[in-house]
């Protein structure tokens, strides 16, 4: 036998002995590596024909994605430390406890997506935790170019109602924002990763006269977070709400904040010409937020199940139309905001997202 042949053997049989997972057919051409994962394949047909009107990133989708937040938010090592009850995390208490939880201020607005996804979770008897994370990380791929997120299941379906106040307000100051979520675990920069989920994103309830506005950091325009602020899109100045700088665009006054304070301006700065950072560095913090108040350890893999989002060109990065360098707030002291021209033509203003 010759040297090639023993070695082509050995490495054989090493990779025999490294891979002991054997894949798991769920029938169809789909494959787990764990049998436990095949019921989600159902949950998420059933997702994507009935939740998210045949796989959109729609209204539904962004409130879903805004519900993992909520549910997993209610979580705070410093309370137990208080000797109180902190909360279980993403223990789904937002749903088993709705008529406490959404009734909080924060939570303004999310009872509808609770009931809307209530029914799913009971049909497929799935724990509410569980189903709060599956259906934001199903609800995300359906935006081209957008995150594949990691969706571990296993979490309890007992849980108690979340402590209020854990969930931050827009109109809170920087400071108690950084200090409520280092609590949950946190870095700053991590807070900017998190904040990403606001390019999928518009507002219902701090303006009400105008629902459906999207928020000025919609896909690929970070810049327009940093251009002046101009004008209110709606009905003057709302508590929790900033100058926007376009028409039909809405600033919270917590991303316009948290994207000019120094400890986090570099962070938000550094997506504007960086799609692939920005996409990598939420799915890692998403993994984070989804698996608050547990041990990943306890819970089984099934990310195989969510599909992977449809890939986009991304178009060249520009300010946008009407705005120039000197309408851009830059705040990152140690790397210059990237040169940038505006797109062509007239300001425009944003539509509204339609509801579904
Ligand atoms: C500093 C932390 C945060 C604050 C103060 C905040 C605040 C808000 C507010 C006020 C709204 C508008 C709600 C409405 O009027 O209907 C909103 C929407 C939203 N938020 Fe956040 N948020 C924060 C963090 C997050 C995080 C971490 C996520 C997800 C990972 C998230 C996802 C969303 C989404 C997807 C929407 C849009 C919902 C829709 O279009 O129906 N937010 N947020
Ligand atoms: C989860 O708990 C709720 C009550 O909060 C219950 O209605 C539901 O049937 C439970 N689901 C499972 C899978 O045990
Ligand atoms: C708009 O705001 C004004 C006060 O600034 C208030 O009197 C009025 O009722 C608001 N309109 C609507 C439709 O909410």
């Amino acid at each position: 036998m010759s040297f090639k042949a023993i070695f082509a053997l050995v490495t054989l049989a090493v990779a025999t002995y490294a891979a002991p997972s054997r894949l798991v057919s769920c029938g169809a051409d789909r494959v787990v590596s764990n049998a436990a994962c095949c019921k989600w394949f159902d949950v998420l047909d059933d997702l994507q024909a009935n939740l998210f009107d045949g796989g959109e990133c729609g209204e539904e989708t962004h409130e879903s994605l805004r519900l993992t937040f909520h549910d997993a938010i209610g979580f705070s090592p410093q309370l137990f430390r208080e000797g109180k009850f902190g909360g279980g995390g993403a223990d789904g208490s937002i749903m088993a406890f709705a008529q406490i939880e959404t009734n909080f201020h924060a939570n303004i607005g999310v009872d509808e997506i609770v009931e809307t996804q209530r029914p799913f979770a009971l049909k497929h008897e799935v724990s509410f935790g569980d189903f709060i994370q599956f259906a934001g990380a199903v609800g995300v791929s359906n935006c081209a170019g957008g995150p594949r997120l990691e969706f571990l299941a296993g979490r309890s379906n007992i849980s108690q109602p979340s402590p209020d106040l854990l969930v931050p307000e827009p109109s809170d100051a920087t400071d108690t924002i950084f200090a409520r979520m280092g609590d949950a675990g946190f870095t700053p920069n991590e807070i900017v990763d998190l904040l990403i989920s606001h390019t999928v994103a518009a507002q219902d309830h701090v303006d009400p006269t105008i629902p459906g506005t999207p928020f000025d950091s919609t896909p690929s325009k970070f810049d327009a977070q940093l251009c002046v602020g101009t004008l209110f899109p709606g009905n003057g100045s709302n508590v929790g709400e900033e100058l926007s700088p376009l028409g039909g665009e809405f600033r919270l006054q917590s991303d316009a904040e948290i994207a000019r304070d120094p400890r986090t301006a570099c962070e938000w700065q550094s997506f504007i010409t960086d799609h692939a950072s920005m996409v990598s560095k939420f799915e890692k913090v998403m993994s984070k937020l989804a698996v608050l108040g547990h041990n990943p350890a306890d819970l089984i893999d099934c990310s195989e199940v969510i599909p992977v989002p449809a890939a986009v060109k991304i178009a060249a990065v520009t300010l946008p139309a009407g705005k120039s360098r000197a309408d851009v707030q830059a705040a990152c002291a140690a790397t210059p905001f990237p040169r940038l021209s505006a797109a062509p033509g007239p300001a425009t203003t944003v539509a509204p997202v339609p509801p579904s």
